[in-house]
């Protein structure tokens, strides 16, 4: 299965949908499910410290038999170690536990926020300058951030010249997050899209269920692709073989602009309740 790719900001080609392995645990089952995400087709694959499964992910590209070269792999800083000093040691940790001498993708995991804390600006800029740092040595090809709001994407262009190359946000039908998407596309920032299928909350949408219908695909197609019409590149998560292949089958058939505008205007469905003000993983 072939992937189309898109191109970041600052010129690096990334799959237009991913594999998230949020659910992968850190040994041979989370082992075997990224290694048969590779096998199957999936070129980006997307961890963070806080899955706690970085060295049964690296394990698995080690044993993947596909190039180093071939491949986009994400993690992201925790919550835990925003801030300069912090953010070099935890990128480290990270590149040590997934066997890798570069990263393709790290992003900021969550911002700090107004909420959690006052000085909130500072943090994030703090640790965005250790992320620049680590883009300029090249241990990291692309930099970005992760459930960062408008807000939060103003507050760092105050403070840096480097725009994030990614937003990673949770997107799926009912939970579009339209401002912040607006503003990413202002800023040339590629967004991903985590729980595309709105963790399986909206595959019994009556909707999505009657398009699925009319095309002869699964719900989680029409969801999905429905991401990459908008040019969201999605990250859906499964530990079976057969919904990772049916997860990357999105590119022989298209939603017709009725269908996306339908989509488009579902009522708020099978959000996950996280935000910035309410995440603080310490
Ligand atoms: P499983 O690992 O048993 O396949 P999201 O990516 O939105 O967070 O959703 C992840 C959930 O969706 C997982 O529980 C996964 O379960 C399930 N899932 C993944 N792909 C499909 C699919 N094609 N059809 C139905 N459920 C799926």
């Amino acid at each position: 299965m072939m992937i189309p790719e898109i191109l970041l900001n600052n010129g690096v080609a990334v799959p237009a949908v991913g594999f998230g392995t949020y659910k992968a645990p850190d040994d041979a089952e989370g082992r075997e499910a990224v290694r048969r995400a590779i096998a199957c087709g999936y070129r980006l694959i997307d961890t963070a410290s806080l899955y706690a499964n970085e060295r049964a992910v690296g394990q698995a590209i080690a044993e993947s038999g596909v190039g180093r070269d071939e491949l986009v792999v994400t993690t992201k800083v925790a919550n835990a170690d925003r801030g300069y000093d912090s953010t070099l040691r935890a990128f480290d940790r990270s590149a040590q536990a997934l066997g890798l001498d570069y990263v393709d993708l790290y992003l900021i995991h969550w911002p700090a926020s107004a909420a959690v804390a006052d000085d909130w600006q500072r943090i994030n800029a703090e640790t965005w300058r250790a992320m620049c740092r680590l883009l300029s040595e090249g241990r990291v090809r692309a930099i970005g951030v992760s459930n960062f709001g408008r807000e939060h994407l103003d507050a760092l262009a105050r403070e840096s010249d480097i725009v994030p190359a990614v937003n990673q946000i949770e997107f799926h039908p009912g939970w579009m997050q339209l401002d912040t998407l607006s503003r990413c596309r202002e800023a040339d920032i590629a967004v991903e899209g985590w729980s595309p299928l709105g963790r399986t909350r909206v595959l019994n949408d009556p909707l999505l269920v009657s398009i699925a219908r009319a095309h002869g695909r699964s719900v989680a197609q029409i969801c999905l692709r429905w991401a990459v019409q908008h040019g969201v590149i999605p990250l859906p998560k499964s530990l079976h073989a057969e919904r990772m292949a049916q997860n990357i089958n999105l590119f022989d058939f298209s939603l017709s602009p009725t269908e996306m505008a339908a989509i488009d205007a579902m009522p708020p469905t099978g959000q996950s309740g996280l935000t910035p003000d309410n995440v603080d993983f310490r």
